[in-house]
């Protein structure tokens, strides 16, 4: 495996930054860990920086001399708008557009599942269907994806948008037997994003080998993914602590799950 010089990570306080951030050391000389909420102490391999994706200046240089970024950093579930218009939209353009001037070559991103949340479980789907976010965080997620696309084509900057089902130690749900991917394969898939020798913007699923499954994830294959880890091992735990589902429940009914029933937060009506 050729290592990169130095990798970002954003979101590395996070659940799944975290996470990542044990993992990629193998992967790279330096590795540049970043979030707005406290980093810890910085290992010997580590730059450790804090700062608010919004903030233009301090992504501009936050993004100098990075071969590759991980960007985990941002509002992971439905929220308000304004939250998630700071973090997922301004903070998402602020990441590729200082990307773009840093020279920066591809940028792997937790894009998500309820971009297409609203497609009924009926329906099997590959990641070239036309987006059905299920939320405002969804949306934000297409819009992510929008960018990634308008960045490779003008630009020629790489991006491998991973729409993630649903990354736990476990699934803790019925649903999360066909969404769930284990801590394993996410390192497993971010891996293979960064050593690929070109991804132009490829849009993937982010889900473990499953054998319940909503999603053709062929076009993984072309970076070579093999995931290794099944839902099917916890089934009789998972049986155990939840209930017999409702079919008609939106919970069921949708790939978003939930997420398709989600209160809509700006209030009011
Ligand atoms: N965990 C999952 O199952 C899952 C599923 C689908 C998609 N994703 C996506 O993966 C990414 C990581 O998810 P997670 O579960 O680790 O979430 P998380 O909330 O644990 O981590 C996100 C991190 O981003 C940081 N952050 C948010 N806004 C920021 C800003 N403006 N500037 C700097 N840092 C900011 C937060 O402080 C946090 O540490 C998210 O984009 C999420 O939408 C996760």
């Amino acid at each position: 495996m050729t290592k990169l010089n130095r990798i970002l990570i954003t979101g590395a306080a996070g659940s799944l930054g975290s996470v990542l951030r044990e993992a990629l050391p193998g992967s790279c000389n330096h590795l540049r860990v970043s979030d707005w909420n406290d980093l810890g102490a910085a290992a010997d391999h580590e730059e450790a920086v804090q700062c608010d994706l919004a903030d233009r200046d301090a992504v501009a240089n936050l993004t100098k001399d990075v071969d590759m970024i991980v960007h985990m950093g941002g509002v992971p579930v439905e929220d308000k708008f304004d939250k998630i218009l700071h973090s997922n939209l301004l903070g998402f353009y602020n990441l590729y557009e200082q990307a773009r001037k840093n020279g920066v070559k591809r940028i792997i991103w937790g894009s998500s599942n309820h971009a297409i949340g609203f497609y009924p479980r009926t329906e099997t789907i590959d990641a070239s269907v036309r987006p059905k976010p299920d939320t405002l965080y969804g949306v934000s997620k297409v819009y992510g994806e929008g960018l990634a696309e308008f960045y490779f084509d003008k630009f020629g900057m790489e991006t491998v948008s991973i729409r993630i089902g649903s990354c736990f130690p476990e699934p803790i749900d019925r649903r999360m037997m066909a969404t769930w991917l284990s801590f394993r394969d996410l390192v497993q898939i971010v891996e293979k994003s960064l050593q690929a020798p070109q991804t132009r913007h490829l849009i993937i699923y982010g889900v473990s080998n499953n054998d319940q499954n909503l999603w053709d994830n062929r076009m993984a294959s072309s970076i070579g993914y093999n995931p290794v880890d099944n839902a099917e091992t916890f089934r009789e735990k998972v049986e155990a602590a939840t209930g017999e589902p409702d079919r008609h429940d939106p919970m069921f009914m949708y790939h978003g799950g939930a997420y398709a029933r989600t209160d809509h937060f700006e209030g009011d009506g």
